[in-house]
């Protein structure tokens, strides 16, 4: 591989949203070195997609950090690391807490004392609560309703300040509903526990599961079911290599609302994933899940306008579709692939359908 960028730490880079930028970065010529302490991330993804070193340690282990920021020529540290299911969050936020806010203070810290000054930081629409209006913009009131929500608005506060005693500059994405996977099927989302719409859709319709519970069905939208922006990983890949760009050309720290703009109801979603897996998927309609807001959209003018990203993938269709073959690779056991005789007006052809193994 040859490197013609510099070098860009990537924590929590074995995770979903992580491996996919470190694609694109090595894609784009970057040196990466990953840092993940493997709770969540995925080794066997590191060593056979990625190729990247892994260093496998925590961002609380400030010796290591040292270590690291002293042995390599980092230029800037793009940080995913952190929990992020909001119901455990409220359940035990101290793990939030020290983890998202705590550790990414001792990472700063290692930064700062390394002359390491440009940081990209993950951050969420989590951070806004129950938006009083949508599409959500950047100048929106920030109120989050769960401790997720809130240690990530901390560390964007910690970056104000950080910026101002010590000139690190930080570019802080806020993703809406990440989703999708990788367009050639090497990288995709594989959380264990899942607690996400679509890959439990996915799971349904491969027969893991026996149905997909629906969260409430009184909503006051348009089909009584919780609207979502669902963008693109690939999407939010490419964010990052811009808002790194604007880092290494010296400007500004900033704030982007990452998400395509166009909302999607849980029911869409189902229907849109029967017609892309063609699998049947049974449907419970279930009580609502506490804390969730019934539609939560946003605008990314702002990076649109600064940064000139633009959703390439704003199809719920391409989100799923790029989901599902993911899916079926990783996860497809219970289906294997039969090359059938079809007849067709002019000819037999042969075509690959699915079958439950
Ligand atoms: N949903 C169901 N059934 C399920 C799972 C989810 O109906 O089995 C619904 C939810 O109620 C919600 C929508 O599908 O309306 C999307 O739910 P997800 O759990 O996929 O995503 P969330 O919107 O809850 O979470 C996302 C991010 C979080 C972020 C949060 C901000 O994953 O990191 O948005 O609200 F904090």
């Amino acid at each position: 591989m040859v490197f013609s960028q510099p070098t860009i730490l990537v924590t929590g880079g074995a995770g979903y949203i992580g491996s996919h930028v470190v694609k694109v970065l090595q894609q784009q010529g970057y040196r990466v070195l990953i840092l993940d302490n493997l709770v969540y991330g995925h080794r066997d993804v590191v060593e056979t997609v990625l190729q990247a070193k892994l260093i496998v340690g925590d961002i609380c282990d400030r010796k290591l950090l040292d270590r690291i920021f002293a042995i390599h020529d980092i230029k800037a540290v793009m940080h995913f690391a952190a929990y992020a299911y909001v119901g455990e969050s409220v359940r035990e936020p101290v793990k939030y807490y020290r983890n998202n806010v705590s550790g990414t203070v001792n990472l700063l810290e290692a930064m700062v004392a390394a002359n390491v000054n440009k940081f990209v930081f993950s951050s969420t629409c989590a951070t806004y609560g129950v938006p009083e209006t949508v599409p959500i913009s950047e100048a929106l009131p920030q109120n989050p309703i769960n401790p997720y929500g809130a240690s990530k608005l901390m560390v964007e506060r910690i970056l104000e300040d950080f910026d101002k005693a010590y000139g690190l500059k930080s570019v802080c994405f806020r993703y809406f509903n990440a989703a999708g996977a990788d367009p050639d099927g090497q990288l995709g989302e594989d959380h264990t526990p899942e607690t996400h719409l679509i890959p439990l859709v996915l799971q349904t319709a491969l027969g893991h599961r026996e149905s997909i519970s629906i969260f409430g069905t009184d909503y006051p939208t348009p089909d009584g079911t919780c609207v979502r922006d669902y963008i693109h990983v690939m999407d939010l890949a490419q964010a990052h290599i811009l808002g790194l760009e604007h880092l290494l050309e010296g400007k500004n720290s900033e704030t982007f609302n990452l998400g395509n703009g166009n909302g999607f109801s849980v029911r869409q979603v189902i229907d849109t994933a029967k017609q892309v897996t063609g699998q049947p998927i049974n449907v419970v309609e279930s009580d609502r899940r506490p804390g969730d807001p019934p539609i939560l959209v946003g605008s990314h003018a702002k990076a649109k306008a600064m940064l000139g990203w633009q959703p390439q993938f704003a199809e719920l269709k391409d989100i799923l579709t790029h989901a599902w073959q993911w899916h079926l690779k990783r996860h497809g056991y219970a289906f294997t692939v039969a090359t059938v005789q079809v007849a067709s007006s002019e000819s037999y052809q042969k075509e690959q359908i699915l079958v439950r193994g």
